[in-house]
């Protein structure tokens, strides 16, 4: 602390931990409507977190401000103290729900994304290529894959990456379940190595399996945030309890 102000890490951050994240009255709005609206919570590194609530709850707003691509108009968000940066940036992935992919060929967004960071050869590539269902797909075009595909896709570019920060939005929304279980088992996996994996779905069953840490939101607050069997077995609030029965929320 300094004159009453707390200190924020403004050093370079590249060699350095960028968990645990920690979101303290963080509000986020689109022109006079408030999207996320005083939001607090700690995320660990060793966390696989899903971020679950109804449609329109501020889920995919909150994966794109802990990636940076929001302007946060109140409270601030740290990564193991860190404000956001590029660096941090650099250390994240972001699969979103609608991946956008070049005009291309399958190899050709992969290469895209090897060029920019360096480092990434041929074999890391076909084998993100292969962990994500996608090998032998080098010459299709990126524009005809499926939905599924393109997800599948899109997580093979954010692997290469090797992120820190892995955040992925409703990542197995149109999988089939041979796919599902495909990136299940990467995201297990992912963690297993240290990656913090922040994701969103509308999939009680996943969220269950997956998850170590639940953050529920609804009209852009977070109204819980527990560990995963705490929360399903035990939620606090009425709101969470609806949700999970599968009743609207009002
Ligand atoms: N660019 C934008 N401008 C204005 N409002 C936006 C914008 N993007 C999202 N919103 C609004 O922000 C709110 C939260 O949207 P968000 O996409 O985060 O919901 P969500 O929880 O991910 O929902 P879903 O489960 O349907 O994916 C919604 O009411 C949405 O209409
Ligand atoms: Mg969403």
């Amino acid at each position: 602390m300094l004159n009453g102000t707390c200190m924020y890490k403004k050093d370079k951050t590249s060699q350095k931990k960028i968990t645990p994240i920690v979101a303290d009255n963080l509000s986020v709005s689109f022109g006079s409507v408030n999207i996320l609206n005083k939001i607090n919570f700690k995320i660990h590194d060793k966390d696989i977190t899903a971020v679950i609530g109804p449609n329109g709850a501020g889920k995919s707003i909150l994966l794109q401000t802990i990636n940076g691509l929001t302007n946060i108009q109140k409270g601030k968000i740290t990564f193991n103290s860190f404000l956001h940066s590029d660096d941090i940036r650099k250390k994240q992935a972001l699969v979103f729900q609608n991946p956008t992919l070049l005009r291309r060929n399958v190899l050709s967004n992969m290469e895209f994304i090897a060029n920019i960071y360096k480092n990434i050869d041929k074999n890391i590539i076909q084998n993100s290529l292969v962990r994500c269902g996608l090998g032998g797909y080098d010459q299709k075009s990126a524009r005809l894959l499926s939905g599924g595909e393109k997800q599948r896709l899109s997580l093979a570019r954010a692997l290469l990456t090797k992120p820190s920060i892995l955040l992925l939005d409703e990542p197995t929304a149109n999988l089939d379940p041979f796919s599902l279980k495909l990136i299940e088992d990467i995201i297990l996996e992912e963690n297993k190595k240290g990656t913090c994996i922040i994701l969103t779905t509308h999939d009680m069953a996943q969220a269950k399996r997956l998850a170590t840490n639940i953050i529920f939101m609804n009209k852009g607050e977070v109204i819980e945030q527990k560990n995963s069997k705490t929360f399903f077995n035990k939620p606090e609030t009425n709101e969470a309890l609806k949700y999970i029965k599968g009743e609207i929320l009002l």
